[in-house]
């Protein structure tokens, strides 16, 4: 992290506009309690994100970010309050639970990929298996995915072929594939040499332009100041700020998020 990732900039985000009341919510979460045995790791999480709605989750090592994420997509279960997706609570399993994981996507540290499938296999087997796309249909729409992710000429290889930036790319791609109403990244760039952070990057904001609702877990703070509408910040398990991004670098309120901007600015 160096001091140029945070140099103001003067463009506006590139995500629709920060805490637009008249924008439809799409994920909520009211009074969200999560505990791992005597470990209170989501303390009271209380989070709208809209439709269109870029948000970037900052916060120090082990205050409940991935936990977070892995509530909202079900693969966690909570132990009190609500999480709703387009106005619908969260189902705890079955059929009602296979479509609400089709309808966010998730992209993960480490990618994920099917390792003894192609690349294109990897796109397409969610569409087959969940959404019954027909086979032909499916790879159509992958060869255009990959092609906007700038991957299409792998489309044949295995993933251990590919750069760990390609391989992220095909991740998001995948995702898409799924048709979201959201994705969330948890720190997509984190596993990444840094010379192919930018590469992932720079699909990222893409999809941001064009009114993805997206939830992002990251250390990039020069992607936080491009592509946010609103910066939350977590310690120890709750959101103890909230702000747009530019506010939340220039004038952190808390002592919290002071001490942990300090820390990645001066590293
Ligand atoms: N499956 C688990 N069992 C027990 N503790 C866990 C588990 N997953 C995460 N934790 C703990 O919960 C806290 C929050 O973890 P996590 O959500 O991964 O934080 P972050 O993503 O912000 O680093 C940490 O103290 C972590 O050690
Ligand atoms: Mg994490």
């Amino acid at each position: 992290m160096s001091v140029e990732d945070v140099t103001p900039v003067t463009d506006a985000p590139v995500g629709r506009g920060a805490g637009d009341s008249t924008r439809e919510p799409l994920i909520v979460l009211s009074g969200v309690q999560k505990h791992f045995g005597d470990l209170h790791v989501l303390r009271d999480i209380e989070l709208t994100v809209h439709k269109g709605e870029v948000v970037v989750v900052l916060g120090p090592s082990g205050s409940g970010k991935s936990t977070l994420c892995r509530a909202i997509n079900r693969l966690e279960p909570i132990d009190e309050g609500e999480i709703t997706l387009d106005g619908v609570s969260l189902p705890l399993e079955g059929k009602a639970l296979a479509r609400l994981r089709a309808d966010v996507g998730m992209v993960f540290q480490s990618f994920n990929l099917f390792a003894h499938k192609t690349i294109l296999e990897n796109i397409t087997l969610g569409p087959i298996k969940v959404k019954k796309t027909k086979p032909a249909e499916a790879k159509e729409r992958a060869m255009a995915l990959l092609e906007r992710v700038g991957v299409a000429n792998q489309a044949n290889k295995l993933p251990a072929q590919l750069s760990g930036g390609q391989q992220q790319r095909v991740a998001i791609a995948r995702a898409l594939a799924m048709q979201p109403k959201a994705i969330l990244f948890d720190e997509p760039t984190s596993a990444l040499d840094p010379e192919m952070v930018n590469e992932v990057l720079d699909v990222m904001i893409s999809l941001a332009k064009e009114g993805m609702t997206m939830i992002v877990v990251t250390h990039e703070m020069g992607f936080a100041r491009k592509a946010a509408d609103r910066v939350i910040f977590m310690s120890d398990g709750q959101i103890v700020e909230e702000a747009g991004p530019e506010e939340f670098f220039t004038n952190p309120r808390s002592d919290r998020a002071k001490d942990f901007l300090g820390k990645i600015l001066t590293h």
